[in-house]
């Protein structure tokens, strides 16, 4: 078993965010911060995770309730980054191996980062190491300060003094430590600095102290430990995992059109040879096939979508199966448990919910089709509309394979029309169609000869 401890610190409260929301429960690209974060930690294979939480610490938990084998410690009130990690002592007692301390509000770092953090830790046998970056503007970050070009210490900027503000590389806040002299050392912190806070920077000086190598991983990018602390923040973090996110996906074959705008999240799947086009939003468990064409401004949520598909201009697509070879929009919207068959085309205007198309089935214009089982090879007239629903309870239409039906039909549920069945133009379907009649309700044409010259007159 892996004996990696990884302890993500959350506590904090965000009020730059100026929201109702905990931060780290902020969406970025799909998924929230601290998902991100222990996304990455996930891939560290480690034996416990403990989630330090304070402010809106309920909310937190419940939003991470899904997840299993979590540990959650409570930090009430928050006394600083030290003070934080204490309060992960008692689910980590007794525990040997190698602590890795994340942020929830730090959601860039790569595994391969993760991974090199806790090489380099094991390769020296430190007793800490802490990943650092140059920074070009550093206020803000705590500084490293090296003698003899070992790390000495950290300052924090708010204690630095004007020549340790100079110093240009900076603490991402990303540590792993050796859980040996880890909570002995942190019970002996002072919070005597600027913010009476007890820091976890501290524990750097601590270690040269008691001859403990704390060792150092300098990054390259050192936009990957970039943290979020405000909405602007939150907006940049977006745009580096969603050029990261099209970048693996073009790498794989798949072509995207303009890649700021194209917004597809990390569950979904894209075959190679398909294009995406400009604004396009591929959400939470969707899958595309291959050679599929998605055109500019269409949304498809958890849906599956086989190979050569086309879906036009402007759809919406949720919780649905479109199989090859269909052809979907412009304007359609196809709503949760619909199944679209092998080269059916759904037209503009058209709704489709809780719906079967059969193959080769065409609704080109202008319908609402719901709680529908419409067979192969059957053609929907512009304007029909299932009425599925009486007011009380929802009811099923059945349209069998090459049935017919007429433009501005109402098929009034629950109705058959059976195999080949034709419905003419204007009808109200109330009773089943029989195979092989034509379906009429309408009356008889009547022409009132002068009716528009009486009418003129009268006025
Ligand atoms: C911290 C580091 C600083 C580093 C910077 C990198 C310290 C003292 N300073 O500063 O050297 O350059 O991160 O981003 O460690 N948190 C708690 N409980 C607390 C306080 C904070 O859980 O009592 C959590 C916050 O939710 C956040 C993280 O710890 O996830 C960092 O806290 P923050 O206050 O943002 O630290 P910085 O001042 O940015
Ligand atoms: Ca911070």
């Amino acid at each position: 078993m892996s004996d990696i401890h990884v302890v993500v610190l959350a506590a904090g409260k965000g009020t730059r965010m100026k929201s109702r929301l905990p931060k780290v429960l902020h969406e970025a690209a799909g998924l929230p911060l601290i998902d991100l974060v222990l996304r990455a930690a996930d891939s560290l294979a480690p034996q416990s995770t403990t989630v330090v939480v304070g402010h809106f610490a309920d909310q937190v938990k419940s939003a991470l309730g899904k997840r299993l084998g979590l540990r959650f410690a409570l930090q009430e009130p928050q006394l600083g980054t030290g003070h934080a990690l204490m309060q992960a002592e008692p689910h980590l007692r007794g525990s040997s191996g190698t602590v890795v301390l994340l942020y929830g509000d730090v959601p860039l770092l790569r595994t391969a980062t993760l991974r090199s953090l806790v090489d380099t830790h094991r390769a020296s046998h430190a007793a800490a190491t802490v990943i650092t970056a140059r920074m070009d503007d550093p206020r803000g970050y705590g500084r490293i300060v090296r003698t003899n070009g070992r790390i000495a210490a950290i300052v924090e900027d708010k204690d630095a003094t004007e020549a340790e503000r100079r110093i240009d590389e900076i603490n991402s806040g990303i540590y792993a430590f050796d859980l040996g002299p880890l909570f002995a050392s942190l019970a002996s912190l002072r919070a005597a600095n600027a913010q009476g806070e007890y820091y976890l920077t501290d524990l750097v000086r601590t270690y040269a102290d008691r001859r403990l190598t704390v060792e150092t991983l300098k990054l390259e990018d050192s936009r990957e430990i970039t943290g979020v602390n405000s909405r602007k923040e939150l907006a940049d973090v977006t745009a580096i995992l969603n050029a990261r996110r099209n970048e693996a996906l073009m790498t794989a074959g798949v072509t995207i059109v303009d890649p700021t705008s194209a917004w597809i999240g990390p569950d979904v799947s894209v075959g190679p040879d398909t294009i995406i086009h400009p604004n396009v939003h591929l959400e939470g468990r969707t899958r595309i096939g291959s050679g599929c064409v998605i055109h500019a401004s269409v949304r498809i949520v958890d849906s599956s979508v086989d190979d050569g598909v086309v879906i036009n201009n402007f759809c919406v697509i949720t919780e649905s199966h479109i199989a090859s070879g269909a052809r979907v929009g412009p304007f359609a919207h196809i709503r949760p448990l619909s199944e679209i068959g092998e080269g059916a085309h759904i037209g503009n205007f058209t709704e489709i919910k809780k719906t079967t198309v059969g193959r080769g089935s065409k609704a080109n214009h202008l319908s609402y089709l719901g709680d529908t089982t419409i067979g192969d090879q059957v053609n929907i007239g512009a304007g029909t509309i299932t009425c599925n629903y009486d007011g009380v309870r929802k009811h099923q239409t059945v349209i069998e394979d090459g049935a017919f039906i007429g433009s501005d039909t109402q098929l009034i549920a629950p109705v058959t029309v059976h195999a080949g069945a034709y419905v003419g133009t204007g009808t109200t379907v109330r009773e089943d169609v029989p195979s092989g009649a034509l379906a009429v309700s309408a009356g008889k044409q009547r022409n009132i000869e002068g009716w528009v010259e009486k009418k003129k007159k009268k006025r």
